[in-house]
């Protein structure tokens, strides 16, 4: 295919076009097969790379930190607590400093712009592992997996459900624009995407036939649907005392059976995970004690049911990771 992203960064899909995208998904499924059959590819060996953490994390941690491991390399682990970064050391200093030492960083943090600054003064690729703006990796593993339930993922609706302008809803209409996917907004007005953003994403759209949907109207967001999607109601950095104000505006657009039952017969209920969906977290036990709700974005027995995907895309989080530090790495 004449693709090569040797060298590159991966902070937001934006920058990537559908075919680099698409070279990525087929990497990542080559090395799905390897893992699965036991096939090694420490095709990274002696390179060493260093994950930078300003937020918690479990699946994009362990998934990073497996890759590089099953790839050969040297892996380092650094959070807000233990490195001078920020507080001692301003971005771009720290950024010289592991570019001398590292072949590749991936960062976890707030401002889409630390992720840029860090590929600017570092000189070597970054992965945005999330930042408050976009959550590119998450969304690879997505698109794997919508493609393994579909195949041809050209003209399928996904719908998000929730806070639809936040960092996976942003990079979920992205990655439909770039792939000529249906992609459908559907909460209340004022947690839809910054309209800069949705602009960009019609201009992509124009050229891929892509179509984007804005609604407050639930049973309009499952129409027709083949992806059912939502995420948390706060993201991590929101404050607490949000939660009120949340839990007022989202309730009606929890995905629950009688939404599904609403969407195409053969419709998947997707993740980024974590999620509230029981009371067997110290937060969902806090929610309930306060606003009475058992599950919050998605209830339990949709989680449970058959249309459910979480855990595929959570495996996928690590394949796809994988391909993006081996394409860029190599
Ligand atoms: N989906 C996701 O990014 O999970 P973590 O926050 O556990 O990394
Ligand atoms: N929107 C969520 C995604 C977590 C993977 C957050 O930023 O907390």
């Amino acid at each position: 295919m004449g693709i090569s992203l040797s060298g590159r960064s991966f902070l937001t899909l934006l920058d990537f076009t559908p075919d680099e995208i698409r070279y990525l998904l087929g990497l990542a499924d080559e090395f799905k097969r390897m893992k699965r059959t036991g096939t090694p590819h420490r095709y990274l060996e002696g390179k060493q790379i260093v994950l930078l953490f300003e937020k918690t994390s479990t699946r994009t941690r362990c998934s990073f930190e497996v890759a590089g491991r099953d790839l050969g390399m040297g892996v380092t682990f650094l959070d807000s607590g233990s490195s001078q970064m920020g507080k001692k050391e301003s971005l771009a200093d720290t950024a010289k400093v592991l570019g001398r030492m590292f072949d590749g960083i991936e960062y976890r943090g707030y401002k889409q712009s630390v992720v840029e600054d860090l590929a600017k003064y570092s000189g070597i690729p970054v992965w945005n592992g999330l930042t408050d703006d976009f959550h590119p990796t998450q969304m690879l593993a997505d698109i794997l997996t919508v493609q393994e339930e579909f195949h041809d993922v050209r003209g399928r609706k996904l719908t998000f459900f929730g806070d639809a302008r936040n960092n996976v809803a942003n990079s979920l209409m992205v990655v439909c624009s770039k792939l000529g996917m249906r992609f459908c907004a559907c909460g209340p007005k004022e947690l839809w995407p910054e309209e800069s953003l949705i602009e960009k994403c019609r201009k992509i759209a124009d050229e891929t036939g892509a179509e984007l949907e804005f609604t407050d109207d639930p049973a309009i967001g499952a129409r027709d649907c083949d992806v059912l999607y939502t995420d948390i109601w706060l993201s991590m950095g929101e404050p607490d005392e949000l939660w009120a104000k949340r839990i007022e505006l989202l309730q009606k657009y929890q995905v629950n059976k009688e939404l599904i039952a609403q969407a195409k017969p053969d419709a998947i209920f997707m993740h980024c995970l974590p999620a509230f969906h029981d009371r067997n977290t110290t937060v969902g036990e806090r929610i309930y004690q306060t606003f009475g709700l058992e599950a919050m974005e998605v209830t339990d027995d949709v989680f449970l049911g058959p249309q459910a995907r979480q855990f595929d895309q959570a495996e996928n989080r690590m394949h796809t990771i994988k391909a993006v530090m081996y394409a860029t790495l190599k």
